[in-house]
This record gives structure tokens, C-alpha cells and sequence, in this order.
């Protein structure tokens, strides 16, 4: 983990509220593993000491990007920081995705709308490719399709308004996938809880493996506030860990979801 000013390289907008601001961080980029995320201080916001976290969607030599969804007062600060301005980042943070091994079982990639964003470097560094199902409300929340057909995936989406890609849940197409056929397959996800909560559901009812990448609001970043944790369970029990340094990524058999504040 480091923490470093990094220089903003292009920072533009993708679809409607989402963008992709792309940095020169040195020290991070090199050590970063599919699924981690990084801390970010917006240095503009001035009432604000509390930094942002994004996961990190590519990595290229020196520089690195995030892939984010204007949603509040950081976000939309972010959002109008031109190339040149400075952040204070640290990162790589947290204890990413299994990438999965050659030869190995068929990775199943779900992702609703920015959880796009911590799939990328799995399914770029996997050499065992897969579907990736991809959902949104809209057509503009359907992200890097393209960037996944690139990689050599195949890429469902699914939209709820039916707007792209097959109406309905992104949970839905991938059921109708696994009743297909499900052994030998396992899951990848990150997205809002209740899309979470059914891909744990369905990896219990087909008996699959699954690694699940959880969204809870974060203070520290760094294992010290324990705004961030979760029930796991661990052993005849569970017990409260943190998203932020055990995780974001669970095995989704292990989040108890039932004893979740
Ligand atoms: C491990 C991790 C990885 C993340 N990766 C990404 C990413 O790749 N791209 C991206 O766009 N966002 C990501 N997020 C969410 C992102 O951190 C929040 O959207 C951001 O902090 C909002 O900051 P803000 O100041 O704009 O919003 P605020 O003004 O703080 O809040 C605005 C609204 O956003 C909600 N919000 C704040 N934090 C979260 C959160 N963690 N999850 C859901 N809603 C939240 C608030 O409840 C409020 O409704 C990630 C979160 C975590 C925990
Ligand atoms: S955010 Fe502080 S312990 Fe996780």
C-alpha cells in the first residue's frame, strides 16, 4: 500500500453520469491485483476530509484508471477536475478476485452498472475466458462492452427497461444460462447489494464457487474506523470483518447476510 499525489492524465466522460479518469501513479499501478480498489482525496473539495473509494479498472505501465458514476458532492467535484490537477491516492488497497486458473473451472462474470469497473483486470489477466453479464437500468448504464468482446469474452447484457441487450435482470440471464448448464463454473461479481445477495443465492442453488465484491460505504480505507464491516462467517460462527482490508472480495458462502446490519 502506498499512498502518493498522482497527476490526472484525462479525465473524460464515458456515458451519461459515468466517466474515466485516467492517472500517472508510479508506485501504485505496478502492484496492483485484479479487484483492489484505491482511496482517493478530492484535494478541491475543502469540507471534505474523507477520501473516495473506486476500484481499479485498468492499469497500463505508470498509469492507472478508474471508471466512475457522478453521484454525489466528491464525484461531481472529480468529474470537472481537468488533466494536470492533482490527488491524493492511496492504493493498491483490499484483497482482490482468485484469478481463475488455465484449464481451470469456466468464469461467469456478473457486473451492474460500475461494478464493471473491478471486473476488467480479472477477466484481462484470466487466461480462462468466459461470459461476462453485464446489467443496468438503461442502455447508458451498460459499460465497456466492447472493451470485453476485445478480451475475447462473450459479453450478455441486459437492461431493466429493455432499452439494450436482453430486458429484464442481469440475475435472470444469467439463471437461464446456469440452468443450462452449470458444473464447472464459477462466479465473479461486483454491483449493488441485491444483485450480490441473488448471485450468492444462485451460486448456493447450482453448487458453484463465487467470489463476491461488496459495496459498503468505507471512512479509513485502511482497516482502523470499522465503518466498513460485514458479517462473515466463520468456523459454527461468524464474526464482523472489514470490506475495506479482508475484503471488498468474499467466497460468497461465507457472507451472512442474514446477520448484516
Ligand atoms: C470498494 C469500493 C469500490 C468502489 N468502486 C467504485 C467504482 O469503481 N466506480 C464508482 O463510481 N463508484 C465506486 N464505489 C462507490 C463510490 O465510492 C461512491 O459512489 C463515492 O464514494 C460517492 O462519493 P460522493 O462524494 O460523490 O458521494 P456522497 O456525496 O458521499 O454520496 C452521494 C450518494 O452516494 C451514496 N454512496 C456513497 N458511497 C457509496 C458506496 N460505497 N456505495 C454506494 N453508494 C454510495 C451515498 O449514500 C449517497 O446516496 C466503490 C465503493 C467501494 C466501497
Ligand atoms: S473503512 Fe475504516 S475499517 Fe474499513
Amino acid at each position: 500500500m502506498v499512498e502518493q499525489t498522482v497527476q490526472i492524465v484525462s479525465n473524460q466522460r464515458d456515458t451519461d453520469l459515468y466517466f474515466r479518469l485516467v492517472v500517472r501513479a508510479p508506485q501504485i499501478a505496478p502492484l496492483v491485483q485484479p479487484g483492489q480498489f484505491v482511496h482517493l482525496r478530492i484535494l478541491p473539495l475543502k469540507h471534505a476530509l474523507l477520501r473516495r473509494p473506486f476500484s481499479i479498472f485498468q492499469v497500463s505501465g505508470d498509469t492507472l484508471s478508474i471508471l466512475y458514476k457522478s453521484v454525489g458532492q466528491g464525484t461531481e467535484v472529480l468529474s470537472q477536475m481537468p488533466p494536470g490537477d492533482e490527488l491524493s491516492m492511496i492504493g493498491p488497497l483490499g484483497h482482490g478476485f482468485t484469478v481463475p486458473a488455465a484449464g481451470g473451472e469456466t468464469p461467469l462474470l456478473v457486473a451492474g452498472g460500475y461494478g464493471m469497473a473491478a471486473l476488467y483486470l480479472l477477466a484481462q489477466r484470466s487466461p480462462q475466458k468466459g461470459i461476462v453479464f453485464v446489467g443496468g437500468r438503461r442502455r447508458v448504464d451498460i459499460l465497456c462492452e466492447e472493451e470485453f468482446r476485445a478480451l475475447g469474452w462473450e459479453v450478455r447484457a441486459t437492461t431493466e427497461d429493455g432499452s439494450h441487450g436482453e430486458k429484464g435482470l442481469v440475475t435472470h440471464a444469467l439463471q437461464t444460462e446456469l440452468g443450462r448448464r452449470a458444473p464447472g463454473r464459477k462466479l465473479f461479481a461486483c454491483g449493488p447489494t441485491p444483485m450480490l445477495k441473488a448471485v450468492g443465492q444462485l451460486a448456493a442453488e447450482f453448487n458453484l464457487p463465487a467470489e463476491l465484491s461488496l459495496d459498503e460505504h468505507m471512512a479509513c480505507g485502511i482497516g482502523v474506523c470499522l465503518t466498513c464491516v460485514v458479517p462473515i462467517q466463520t468456523g459454527d460462527g461468524w464474526e464482523y470483518q472489514r470490506t475495506c482490508t479482508e475484503g471488498p472480495v468474499f467466497d460468497s458462502r461465507q457472507v451472512a447476510w442474514e446477520e448484516a446490519k
